[in-house]
């Protein structure tokens, strides 16, 4: 069996990985990867593989930036002549990017089946462009891998057949599990014993000025009860800069570049609070146990509310200010890890598939 694994941007790399990993035991199984050159500098891309220890992507689409339409255009006409030329059996896709959704739709055009990780997540909020991204790609998969039975009750009330859909688990926390021994020897002598780790790239949140003035007024008045640290994404930093904002650190608050996963996770397992509008940093913080304030009005990751240590705050400054003020205080929330987030998950993604594989065998 030809399996060709598509990756474009920052949060699927640690998806991909354990899934490569599981699949490589299987004799009967060839891979590659595509990468579709979404995020392209190296501390958004390479480091990743180099840290995840996945071999270099076979392919490299080197489609850079871009509007949204320019950006799955690309993508599309640049992935449809490998799937012509390599022929795979199995495209698999993951999360909500817009490479997901671009390599979902060369699939469904020329009948080549489509697996999607982490199927069946929703936010409901349309304004989002990973909620289309989301919705699309599931309406078009052969294969829909869930995370947590959120996802299947979504997926069925969407129509989707309940034999294309597998609840396997979170295949991001198998990538924790495996990292998270040489992430803590990352972790620097001199860190501070408590702190806030910031991250933030929506566009909802980032693209609007006025509100990010906003935002970076509560870092400050939180930056004054405990140190602040801000790994800044590329988006942000441009929206920064446009606006004439200095990136010096200062006010308690430490500005860095984004950060390589090790360091991250690193980070995140000895942070005091996690301010984010991230996804995957929703379920990580929940793995890990540390409190999650996530800086939107909703979440396609429910679960991470309902068991987890997350809690959203909205985008109102003073929400988040308080919320801080009370994890600060030691009023936290008794929570647990979801079924399924074990390490385990990739494992039965392959096992799903193998049974696939033999089946096709045996009735073909
Ligand atoms: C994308 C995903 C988002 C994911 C995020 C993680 C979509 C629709 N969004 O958002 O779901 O959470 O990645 O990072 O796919 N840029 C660089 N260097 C890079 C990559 C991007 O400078 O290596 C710049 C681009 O020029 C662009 C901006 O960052 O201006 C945003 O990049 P883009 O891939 O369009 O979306 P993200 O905001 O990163």
């Amino acid at each position: 069996m030809n399996i060709c694994h598509v990756v474009g941007a920052r949060p699927n790399f640690m998806k991909a990985a354990p899934v490569l990993r599981a699949l490589r035991s299987y004799a009967a199984t060839e891979q590659f990867v595509v990468h579709t050159g979404q995020h392209y500098d190296f501390n958004m891309s390479d480091v990743f593989f180099q840290q995840l220890e996945m071999a270099p992507p076979d392919i490299n689409l080197q489609v850079g930036s871009g509007s949204h339409a320019q950006q799955t255009a690309q993508i599309m006409s640049r992935f449809e002549p490998v799937v012509l030329e390599r022929k795979p059996d199995l495209v698999l896709v993951y999360g909500d990017v817009n490479s997901t959704v671009a390599a979902a739709l060369v699939c469904a055009k020329l009948g080549t089946k489509l697996g999607h990780v982490e199927a069946g997540l929703r936010s409901s909020d349309r304004s989002m462009p990973e909620e289309i991204n989301r919705l699309l790609t599931d309406q078009l998969a052969d294969l829909l891998f869930t995370p947590s039975v959120d996802g299947n009750i979504n997926l069925a009330r969407e129509g989707i057949s309940e034999e294309k859909v597998h609840l396997v688990g979170n295949v991001m926390i198998d990538t924790v599990v495996r990292m998270l021994p040489a992430a803590r020897q990352t972790i620097a002598a001199d860190l501070p014993e408590h702190f806030a780790l910031v991250t933030l790239h929506r566009p909802a949140n980032v693209d609007v000025p006025e509100w990010l003035d906003e935002f970076i007024k509560a870092l400050v008045v939180i930056g004054k009860q405990i140190p602040v640290l801000f790994p800044v994404h590329p988006r942000t930093r441009q929206q920064l800069l446009a606006r004439g904002k200095s990136l010096a650190s200062s006010h308690g608050i430490l500005l860095m570049n984004p950060l390589p996963y090790l360091e991250f996770l690193g980070l995140q397992t000895r942070a005091t609070v996690v301010v984010t509008d991230s996804g995957g940093i929703q379920e990580e913080t929940t793995f890990l146990g540390v409190p999650c304030l996530t800086v939107r009005e909703n979440t396609e990751r429910p679960i991470t509310v309902t068991t987890g240590t997350n809690l959203l705050v909205g985008r109102d400054p003073q929400k988040i200010c308080a919320e801080v003020k009370r994890v600060l205080s030691g009023n936290v929330k008794r929570t647990g890890v979801p079924p399924l987030w074990d390490g385990h998950a990739a494992e039965r993604i392959a096992s799903v598939i193998k049974g696939k594989a033999a089946g096709t065998a045996s009735t073909g």
